[in-house]
């Protein structure tokens, strides 16, 4: 322990949010320190300035006053001021200046303490929790302060005679004294100050790279489904995540055509700078056939010594469709560290079947763990997760809870004997902002756009720069165009998103469309949006889903199960309508709001719909698409069937946008608040969109 300890204390290692923290901590606290002594000393020297009594009544904005004037009137308190006013004595302007320097000196010192960690924590300088640490007992000791050292005398004094029920006499002797109750109390004073000071270094210290993370077991305190870990947590608790000359994580993502390309991402030990991957089509040895290979340089992660790693994401293409390889990695040094299958995806022309396993809102949890099994069963081509993957928060002190997330898909792997590609939509717990709010985040800092990029750049030539990972792309996975889309956490819906997806729906006319994302439009709790109004993608992304035929759209976010009816809200859909999957409850807690909203399909358009933690499997032949939900036992809850030809190629529209907006009507009949029908809310939408274009 004592070796543990003196090891940390030498190698303790600031990130550059910490440093920011301990800095804050330094600044603050000799910023904090110093106004307090300077006020301490200004008011000490004036009340020696006041010197004997005087027959001429003191102004009634003195502090003491001031501060008096705050405490319910009563009528003690009146005959104190009447009392004092009497019989106090004259305050030379400089007296006086003292005193109010004193005073501003005293609030600055609070406001230092108390109000900068909230700011800096708004900034996104320091962790939200730290600033909580910090803020609350510093307001508390701010109170005490204000009530035991720096309140004038005389209110301490008049309190103590209030509780103990004495005369007055000893507050006339005090200020006539002139004394301060730091004079009173010298050693509470110090002791208190001390406190404060330590405080301020102390709390950084020991919270310093603090991480509350849902779900994912944890490496510190555990309140239900949250942990609470920091730096100084994890540093007795957790094990290294990436050892020295080994790879810890292998697993892969995709570019933009899945059948001829691959990424292929590997966190490497921290002295593993450089990588060296070999791969080729053949099974066993690689020296049997001619290799070919790509080098990485890693990026290196610095978070603190636990985390420290190399991350190494290699873009490989000009691969075959459906074909199995194998690839090995070097160290720079020719050091093997180990292999990995992957099999790319079949191509649009190959009658090969499809099978892509979906859900969002997984995170590290006992019940996530649960579906792992259930996946490797299905032996997908891909998994899509649509947001809210670890629940980080975009805290990058978080980091174990992606190693542990990567950890059960490293197993998933095994099983499967291949890696199993990743796509991965963006959710508010994976940047730490909700919808809308378009912070600036920073992609190198975040560990979402850090460990997984998900499409190429320069036309199909190698992997995005951090700065250069979007939040929306595509994937052509055999006859299936699937899109990922940024529900408005650094993309606005609509403008160059919903035109990048016009486009990319438009070139891919042909092909099985499905879109996932993360916050959806037809929440699965409390929809009514005849009550409560309709989501402005209905102007943007439901046109081009409708317009292009787009089979089943997977959204998230809400910790629900539910499946929609085909829908149709404009006069562009050609096919039976649209179907909306969800609502991402993969290993979270389940939401509630299904069992307190007396009527949860107010409006008839869901035809499954509960609170249940559950994944999509979708089997994609060349004729049909076939969905199913299962539930952590393994179970099938729901079963759904779409054939392709009703929506790739065909004309003629379908009778289920008459069959819906009949339930809807039906349903909500005497809903409308501003007596629209449905109708003309839908016209008036599909109108406004035309405008719009
Ligand atoms: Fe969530
Ligand atoms: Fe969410």
């Amino acid at each position: 322990m004592a070796a543990n300890l003196a090891h940390f204390f030498s190698t303790f290692n600031l990130n550059y949010t910490e440093k920011f923290a301990y800095d804050y901590a330094i600044k603050t606290t000799v910023w904090a320190v110093s106004l307090t002594l300077i006020s301490t000393i200004g008011n000490s020297l004036a009340n020696k300035m006041r010197g004997k009594p005087s027959t001429k009544g003191l102004p009634l904005q003195h502090p003491t006053f001031t501060a008096l004037d705050d405490i319910e009137y009563d009528i003690p308190y009146v005959e104190l001021k009447r009392y004092l006013q009497k019989q106090s004595i004259a305050q030379p302007i400089l007296l006086q200046l003292i005193f109010l320097l004193s005073s501003i000196g005293y609030f600055l010192a609070y406001l230092t303490y108390a109000v900068i960690p909230s700011i800096l924590s708004s900034l996104g300088i320091i962790p939200i929790f730290l600033s909580f640490l910090l803020t609350i007992p510093i307001s508390v000791g701010k109170a005490c302060f204000l009530l035991f050292v720096a309140c004038p005398p005389e209110l301490k004094l008049f309190i103590k005679a209030r509780l103990k029920k004495k005369s007055y006499a000893p507050v006339r002797k005090a200020y006539w004294q002139g004394r301060c109750v730091y004079k009173l109390y010298p050693f509470a004073f110090k002791l208190f100050a001390s406190v404060l000071t330590l405080y301020t270094i102390l709390i950084p210290l020991v919270t310093s790279g603090s991480c509350l993370a849902y779900y994912t077991p944890g490496y510190g305190t555990s309140f239900d489904a949250y942990t609470l870990s920091t730096q100084f947590s994890r540093f007795f608790t957790l094990e290294k995540a990436c050892p020295e000359g080994r790879i810890c994580h292998i697993y892969s993502t995709l570019a933009e055509d899945a059948s001829r390309s691959v990424i292929i991402n590997v966190h490497a030990g921290s002295d593993i700078e450089n990588l060296n991957v070999v791969y080729t089509k053949e099974n066993g040895w690689i020296d049997e056939e001619e290799p070919r290979n790509k080098s990485s340089k890693g990026w290196f992660v610095d978070i603190e010594r636990k985390a420290q790693r190399y991350v190494h994401s290699v873009y490989l293409d000009n691969l075959e469709p459906n074909t199995e390889y194998n690839v090995q990695f070097f160290s720079d040094k020719h050091k093997y560290l180990g292999d990995a299958r992957f099999v790319t995806l079949p191509s649009n022309r190959m009658e090969a079947n499809i099978t892509l396993v979906t859900g969002g809102d997984s995170s590290g949890s006992s019940k996530t763990f649960k579906f792992m099994d259930y996946i490797v069963k299905e032996n997908p081509n891909a998994i899509v997760i649509g947001g809210d993957i670890v629940y980080d928060n975009g805290n990058i002190n978080c980091y174990y809870c992606w190693d542990y997330y990567l950890g059960l898909f490293g197993e998933l792997n095994q099983k499967v004997g291949r890696l199993v590609p990743l796509i991965l939509a963006v959710g508010n717990h994976d940047l730490g902002i909700n919808s809308h709010q378009f912070r600036e985040i920073n992609k190198n800092e975040n560990l979402f756009f850090r460990f997984f990029p998900q499409h190429s750049v320069e036309n199909n030539t190698r992997v995005p720069e951090n700065e250069e990972r979007m939040a929306y792309f595509h994937h052509v996975l055999g006859n299936t165009l699937h899109v990922t889309l940024d529900s408005g956490y650094l993309n606005k819906f609509g403008g160059k998103q919903t035109e990048w997806l016009s486009e990319i729906s438009k070139k891919y006319q042909k092909y099985v469309k499905f879109a996932a994302y993360h916050n959806p439009i037809f929440s699965g709790c409390y929809f009514n949006p005849l009550e409560y109004g309709y989501d402005s993608r209905f102007l943007s992304w439901i046109p081009v889903f409708e317009k292009y035929n787009y089979m089943g759209i997977f959204e998230n976010h809400v910790h629900l199960f539910k499946r929609t009816f085909p829908l149709s809200f404009t006069n562009k859909n050609k096919g039976p309508g649209v179907v909306y999957f969800g609502d991402g409850a993969w290993g979270v807690n389940e939401n509630n709001c299904y069992y307190e909203d007396s009527n949860p399909n107010i409006t008839g358009i869901f035809a499954k719909m509960g609170s249940i933690n559950h994944i999509w499997i979708v089997k994609i032949s060349a004729s049909e698409v076939q969905y199913s939900a299962i539930n952590l036992q393994g179970e099938v809850i729901d079963s759904y069937k779409q054939n392709i030809k009703d929506y790739i190629g065909t004309t003629t529209g379908s009778s289920s946008k008459t069959k819906f907006l009949k339930k809807l009507q039906d349903s909500t009949k005497g809903k409308s608040s501003k007596g629209n029908s449905n109708k003309d809310i839908l016209k008036n939408l599909d109108s406004s969109f035309q405008k719009k274009k």
